[in-house]
């Protein structure tokens, strides 16, 4: 693969700011000098990144390529979509493998890793969807933790689907709080809400605002509260992913000053879009997503942005679920299905490739974050949280060359027209940013330069990963 180097950028980690020039062998950092330093080294490439951040590339441990949903899939594939995050600086993937009721878990996870084998862009993990707690899937746990498989997706929401009782959910925390590995928790009391869905329904009230307005932030407030109260019986630590509520992030702050091992995840729809999203009429349906965009005038999205700064919340990932407004070309009709019937639209938005251009420029752009804070909650706390670091999530010397080099000042709008999601809308659509994700390289390899695509499917490679970094 050969030699590279970056020279006379900004390196920004999440804890030191340098100008520096980052030396690459093969896939590998060697390297890190401060800039007019002749480090004597001859490379096969300089990438000159003068005005530019050189940032670790980032880690979304929240995606669903291909995800089998409400009787559709989730439109981008493991090659779409990997490719689509390397377009937008994300260097790894930690997505979502599935055991259904009735299912084995590691069929489940042999599946999903054939779905994925050399179609990756980009290098990727799994976290296991638990959706049937038995005594064989409490001991394929324990397998699933030696596949590199190191945390368990459990659902308070979704009754008949995915969802979990509290007994369930006990005995998984026990297991979990036995072999090391994190329970990652979809905190919304789901029995509750399919009382005010279909009351809803009898109404008429069938758009998809009726989504947002059912789906009370009080219950994911009350779901987090009881996941707390049940990791702190069992030992688990408990990872909340898409956290949106203000109820939520209170018992998060709660449970965290008592020094629990309780942790959360924000994505980019609830720090920026917003309840009103879902109205319009069935163009609401774009950003039909559970948990629901909240109220801004609730004052969610300020709580949640505070989080970050002050490290309530430690990661944002994005729940990348796209659904296509029309119909998919291999998958079919997809959010339509839910047209006349707010509960039938597939949940999820997209967003795997936007995420870090759109926090940096909210976060960082915006004067909420400064970079380093920015690097911290896209990809070092990622790596930690869930096995990954120092192979990736910095870029120091061993370190993996997952390397994003971002020109700050340089402004653009996001649009379906020129996103590389396999989907037919975006859901930032004509939003100017600030922040552009120039180059991209995994291992070493530029996969991403002057608005081209570099790379093949198949450069990506699995990641056996290791138990969490994060436990207090
Ligand atoms: O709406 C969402 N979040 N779709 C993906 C599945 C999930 O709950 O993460
Ligand atoms: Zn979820
Ligand atoms: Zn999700």
């Amino acid at each position: 693969m050969g030699s590279a180097l970056i020279k006379n950028g900004t390196v920004v980690t999440a804890t030191e700011t340098m100008h520096a020039d980052v030396f690459i062998e093969n896939t590998m950092v060697v390297a890190i000098v401060a800039s007019g330093i002749d480090l004597g080294l001859v490379a096969d490439r300089t990438i000159d990144a003068s005005g530019k951040l050189v940032i670790p590339g980032g880690i979304d441990v929240h995606t669903h390529m291909e995800l089998p949903f409400g009787g559709t899939f989730a439109a981008d594939t493991f090659e779409t979509g990997s490719r689509a995050a390397a377009w937008g600086g994300t260097t790894t993937i930690v997505d979502f493998a599935v055991q259904t009721k009735g299912e084995s878990a590691m069929e489940g996870f042999e599946a999903w890793m054939a779905k994925a084998e050399g179609e990756c862009a980009i290098d990727y993990g799994f976290h296991m969807i638990t959706g049937d707690i038995n005594e064989q899937t409490l001991k394929e746990m324990d397998m699933l933790v030696d596949e590199g498989v190191t945390s368990f997706k459990m659902f308070m929401a979704y009754p008949g689907v995915f969802y979990s009782d509290d007994g369930e959910i006990v005995r998984a925390m026990q297991k979990a709080a036995e072999n090391g590995s994190m329970i990652a928790m979809h905190a919304e009391n789901g029995i509750a809400i399919d009382v005010f869905a279909n009351q809803a329904l009898a109404r008429g009230e069938t758009d998809p605002i009726h989504h947002g307005l059912v789906r009370k932030s009080v219950l994911e407030g009350e779901a987090t509260h009881r996941a707390i109260r049940l990791a702190e019986v069992t030992g688990a630590p408990v990872y909340f992913v898409h956290l949106s509520a203000l109820e939520a992030l209170e018992q998060v702050i709660l449970a965290r000053d008592e020094g629990r091992n309780v942790f959360a995840e924000t994505c980019p729809q609830y720090l920026l879009l917003d309840l009103d999203n879902l109205g319009n009429g069935f163009e609401g349906a774009k950003y039909v997503c559970s948990p629901p965009l909240r109220d801004r005038a609730a004052g969610h999205q300020e709580r949640l942005w505070r989080g970050l700064k002050t490290d309530d919340l430690q990661v944002v990932s994005t729940d990348h679920c796209p659904f296509c407004m029309g119909d998919h070309h291999t998958f079919g009709v997809q959010k339509q299905l839910g047209r006349g019937n707010f509960a039938a639209i597939p949940n999820g938005i997209p967003g795997v490739e936007n995420r870090m251009e759109l926090i940096f420029d909210a976060g960082v752009s915006g004067g909420r974050i400064n970079p380093n804070r920015f690097v911290e909650i896209t990809s070092t706390t990622p790596a930690k949280m869930f096995g990954l670091f120092p192979k990736k999530g910095t870029i120091a010397v061993g370190s993996d060359a997952d390397i994003v080099i971002l020109d700050p000042d340089r402004t653009h709008t996001i649009s379906v027209d020129t996103h590389h999601m396999d989907v037919d809308y975006s859901a930032y659509e004509g939003r100017e940013v600030t922040g552009k994700v120039e180059t991209v390289l995994s291992k070493g390899k530029v996969i991403v330069a002057d608005g081209l695509y570099h790379g093949r499917k198949g450069d990506g490679d699995y990641l056996r990963r290791g138990t969490t970094m994060m436990l207090r």
